[in-house]
C-alpha cells in the first residue's frame, strides 16, 4: 500500500461512498475504536447491527461478531477487515464434536455462548453473551438440564451465581487464560486502593479476586461509575483505551501474566484488524462475510432468543 496515502481521509470518503457504518469491539486497538462510529461489547454490537439503516457494516472485531451481523442483518453487505481472525472458543467447538455433545445430553437445553461459528450457533437452543447470560439463565425452569458451551470458565462462573448444574464444554480463551493470580496478588498488595474488575472469561483464580465480573461494557460502566479511583483490569487490555478517555483522573492498571507483562493478553485475532485493512475492505468490497441461506435462519433462531429474552 502506498505509505503517503491518507488513510483516515481514504476511510472517510469510502464509508460516506458506500453508506457504511463501521462497529468496532472493546478489544480493537485504540485507533480502530477512535474511528468507529460505534464502539461496544458482543451484545451491544450485535444489536447495533441489527438496526443499522447503513448499506454496509464493517465489522472491526473477530469473525464470529462478523457472522452474527450477517445473521440478523441479512440484507446488508458485511466486510471484515481480517479474513483469518478467529476466536479461540470457537476454535475449540467444532460442529461435527458439538453435535455429538448434544446427543449425548438429549434432555438438555443447549445455552451458548456468542463467541462460536454459525455452524454451532445452529445446534443451540439460546446464544448468551457475557452481559445477558445471568438474566436469560434466570428465565429458565429451575429444573431445566443445561449444556453450556464453549467457554468453561463462564460456565462454571453461571453455575456458581445460579447454583445451577450445567454440563460444561472444555473450551477458554487464550487470552484470558493467561492472567497469574499470583501476580494479581502482588499487584493488590502494591495498589491496596485499586478495585479489580474482571471478565468471566477468566479462571477462578482470578475471579475469586474481583469486586467486581461482568462483559466488556459492565466493567467500563463499573470503573465509571465507582468513586474510587484506581483499577486493576483482568480482560483483553484494549479497553482501557475507553476507560481512559472517559476517566482521564482515573488509573487504570493491566492485570499480568507469569512474565509479570500484560502483552500475553493481548488478542492476535483482534489484532489482525488494522487501518490500511479497513481502508482496503472498503476499497475491494472484500473479505465478505457469506451465509448459506439454510444456515443464516438456523443461526438466527437461538439468536433471536437471546434478543428477545434480553433487557
Ligand atoms: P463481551 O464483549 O461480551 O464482554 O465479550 C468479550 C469477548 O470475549 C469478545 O470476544
Amino acid at each position: 500500500l502506498d505509505p503517503t496515502i491518507d488513510l483516515y481521509g481514504e476511510i472517510e470518503r469510502l464509508r460516506r461512498q458506500r453508506k457504511a457504518v463501521i462497529l468496532a469491539h472493546y478489544y480493537q486497538d485504540g485507533e480502530i475504536q477512535d474511528l468507529a462510529d460505534f464502539v461496544g461489547d458482543s451484545l451491544d454490537l450485535s444489536r447495533k447491527a441489527a438496526a443499522t439503516d447503513a448499506e454496509v457494516i464493517v465489522f472491526c472485531g473477530v469473525r464470529f461478531m462478523g457472522e452474527v451481523a450477517k445473521i440478523v442483518s441479512p440484507g446488508k453487505t458485511v466486510l471484515i477487515p481480517d479474513a483469518e481472525a478467529g476466536c479461540s472458543l470457537e476454535d475449540s467447538c467444532k460442529p461435527e464434536a458439538f453435535r455429538r455433545f448434544r446427543e449425548l445430553h438429549p434432555d438438555h437445553l443447549a445455552l451458548t455462548y456468542i463467541n462460536c461459528s454459525a455452524e454451532v450457533k445452529a445446534l443451540s437452543d439460546i446464544i448468551v453473551t457475557s452481559s445477558n447470560a445471568e438474566a436469560i439463565l434466570a428465565q429458565l425452569p429451575a429444573d431445566q438440564p443445561i449444556v453450556f458451551a464453549p467457554d468453561r470458565h463462564l460456565g462454571a462462573y453461571l453455575a456458581k451465581k445460579s447454583g445451577r448444574k450445567m454440563t460444561l464444554w472444555p473450551g477458554s480463551c487464550i487470552i484470558h487464560e493467561q492472567f497469574s493470580e499470583r501476580e494479581l496478588v502482588k499487584l493488590r498488595a502494591r495498589h491496596p486502593q485499586a478495585l479489580v474488575a474482571a471478565h468471566p472469561e477468566c479462571p477462578e483464580g482470578i475471579l475469586r479476586h474481583a469486586d467486581h465480573v461482568g462483559s466488556t461494557r459492565a466493567i467500563l460502566d463499573f470503573v465509571l461509575a465507582s468513586a474510587a479511583k484506581e483499577f486493576i483490569i483482568a480482560t483483553e487490555p484494549h479497553i482501557i483505551h475507553q476507560m481512559q478517555k472517559a476517566a482521564p483522573d482515573k488509573t487504570f492498571i493491566a492485570a499480568v501474566g507469569m512474565d509479570g507483562s500484560c502483552d500475553c493478553a493481548r488478542c492476535p485475532f483482534m489484532a489482525r484488524n488494522t487501518l490500511e485493512k479497513i481502508y482496503l475492505c472498503l476499497l475491494n468490497d472484500a473479505p465478505r462475510i457469506e451465509l448459506p441461506e439454510d444456515l443464516r435462519q438456523a443461526a438466527l433462531k437461538p439468536l433471536q432468543r437471546m434478543l428477545d429474552m434480553s433487557v
